[in-house]
């Protein structure tokens, strides 16, 4: 399937603020070492390596400290802005950056920096799939594999949920500019309740797409998941899977530094 030539400005917007409260580390967890360097290393030079992407919108905590150490040289078309108290709201200030530099027309992608694995090649699967759908918008996401139980309180079962009409959100989350930011604003008297794009979306009338991840894409939230990240990075630079994480080798140092070989 290949990607339609649009016209629009095609932007990122990458919410990198918050803590990850599950990890229990003292270092913000998108900036723990993952194969050598800080975990949303990975997650941009992903984006970084799509020349479609006219610009990248990092959101970052107003306390972030540890921003400077990721680049050695900061990349041209990366932006960085504060982020706020929700993830809506770090995801709303990197639209209205988005909106100043590339204006209303413009297409955007808003991918988690906890999700350093995500490939180019289902990022494009995901646009294509979206593009040719004709659909409003779209994210990655997956079919929920395992039986899903509902609890009472107290941890006993209540019932179990069909899950064959069930999928997993992850992101990157494609939608145009506007219609995603007019829909957060609509949204946003509860911004807890809204973790992802498409709901936003869901509330305002549409029917986003969703296109199945077919690389591992999940989000670093619990301290096992790093290892698992490891050994999925370790598995593509082995030649095992998609070409993608395969920039730092797992003994890479420090950014800038003995970079891993690109296959792409
Ligand atoms: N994020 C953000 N601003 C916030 C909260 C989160 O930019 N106020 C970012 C995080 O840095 C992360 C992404 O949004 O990259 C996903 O956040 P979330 O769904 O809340 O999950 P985690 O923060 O990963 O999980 P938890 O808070 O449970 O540790
Ligand atoms: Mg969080």
């Amino acid at each position: 399937m290949s990607v339609p030539n649009r016209p629009e400005p095609l932007w990122a917007v990458v919410p990198a603020a918050g803590v990850g409260a599950r990890m229990g580390g003292v270092l913000p967890k998108q900036y723990l070492p993952l194969g050598g360097v800080p975990l949303i290393r990975h997650t941009l030079e992903t984006l970084l390596g799509m020349p479609e992407i006219d610009g990248i919108v990092v959101t970052l905590s107003a306390d972030d400290s540890h921003w400077p150490s990721v680049f050695d040289t900061l990349p041209t078309n990366l932006h960085t802005t504060e982020g706020g108290i929700e993830r809506v709201d770090s995801v709303m200030a990197g639209l209205e950056k988005v909106l100043d530099f590339a204006g209303g027309d413009a297409r955007v992608l808003v991918h988690d920096a906890a999700r350093p694995l995500a490939t180019s090649h289902d990022i494009r699967r995901l646009m294509a799939s979206v593009d040719e759908a004709r659909a409003v918008g779209g994210i990655l996401a997956v079919p929920v594999q395992d039986t899903l139980k509902r609890s009472d309180d107290t941890r006993r079962i209540v019932s179990t949920v069909r899950r064959s009409e069930l999928w997993q959100a992850q992101t990157p989350q494609y939608f145009p500019v506007t219609l995603l930011y007019r829909s957060l604003q609509t949204s946003h008297v509860q911004p807890e309740l809204i973790t992802d794009e498409a709901s936003a979306i869901e509330r305002a009338g549409h029917e986003p797409l969703l296109v199945e991840a077919l690389d591992a894409n999940f989000k670093i939230t619990r301290p096992g998941d790093l290892a698992l990240a490891e050994a999925v990075l370790a598995s593509r630079n082995r030649g095992q899977g998609p070409g993608d994480a395969t920039r730092f080798a797992p003994n890479d140092t420090a950014p800038g530094k003995q970079r891993g070989k690109r296959t792409e």
